[in-house]
């Protein structure tokens, strides 16, 4: 498919990776600043062009500006849509943009499929939620973007919720790896041991709880022999309010 970004920052960048994996993928790279799509595309390949040209040529218009930005962008892309013949499906990352407001500052009921990624689609293992209201362009879109990770649709309504968790999780679970490393190294690892123990134990900590759909407490209970070391260590990440702390952070993202 034809794929167009505009905005390729940290997310629209990680999305256009995963995009590039996928040989029948064609893209088109659009930036305020193009040198961050110049450096992108010696990366993954593509063409950087400006908006008027990736409008013209995509079916797939990715928008990975921030939101302070969608304004100018919607009022660049507008008449350059308007003029577009051949059928095409706008989707969006822009936090907090629900699809009627999009659809109102792009001036027309356009296909969209709203989208909340996260970075790690760049390594082919990100959650990609959506909401999609362009049924025609869902499994070209789901095709065009089969490298990045895995797909959960959800209603709309839920997406804060869902942003707060996979969209801003990989943030929280760097500040937990980094947390592990520095234990290690206060325990007398060197710090590279320390940082690759760590990310790969939440890593395959992951895997087994997607991958066994056994429930997160019960493989807590598997690892916590009686009397052994790590319900200490549980009991000591209960005092300090571990889990109240992440609550707590994932609905102030949420609120935010
Ligand atoms: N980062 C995440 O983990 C994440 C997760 C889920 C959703 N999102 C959403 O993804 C969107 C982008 O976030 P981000 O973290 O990728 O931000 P970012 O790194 O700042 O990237 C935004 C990009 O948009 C470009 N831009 C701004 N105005 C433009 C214009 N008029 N035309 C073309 N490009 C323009 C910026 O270019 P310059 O650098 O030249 O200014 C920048 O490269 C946001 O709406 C955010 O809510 C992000």
């Amino acid at each position: 498919m034809k794929l167009a970004f505009i905005g390729t920052g940290n997310m629209g960048g990680a999305l256009a990776k995963a995009a590039s994996k996928e040989a029948s993928n064609e893209l088109f790279l659009v930036n305020r600043h193009p040198e961050k799509a110049i450096r992108l595309q010696k990366e993954i390949g593509g063409s950087v062009v400006d908006a008027a040209e990736a409008v013209q040529a995509a079916e797939l218009i990715f928008l990975g500006i921030k939101p302070v930005f969608l304004p100018t962008v919607c009022e660049t892309i507008r008449p350059l849509l308007a003029a577009k013949r051949d059928p095409f499906a706008i989707v969006s990352m822009v936090a907090g943009v629900s699809i009627s407001s999009l659809r109102s500052q792009l001036g027309a009921d356009y296909p969209v499929i709203r989208i909340m990624p996260n970075t790690p689609v760049s390594v082919g293992e990100g959650m990609i939620l959506y909401t999609s209201a362009a049924d025609e362009f869902l499994e070209g879109f789901l095709q065009a973007m089969c490298h990045a990770g895995k797909f959960l649709p959800i209603e709309e309504r839920l997406m804060e919720a869902g942003m707060a968790v996979s969209g801003c999780g990989p943030a929280f679970v760097d500040l937990f790896v980094e947390a592990l490393a520095d234990a290690g190294v206060a325990g007398g690892l060197p710090r590279k041991d320390a940082i690759t123990a760590a990310a790969q134990m939440v890593l395959g900590s992951a895997k087994l709880i997607l991958e066994s759909g056994r429930h997160p407490g019960e493989l807590k209970d598997a690892v916590c022999s009686p009397g052994g070391t790590t319900i200490q260590g549980v009991r000591k990440l209960e005092e300090k309010g571990f889990r109240s702390a992440v609550i707590e952070a994932v609905l102030a993202a949420k609120d935010a």
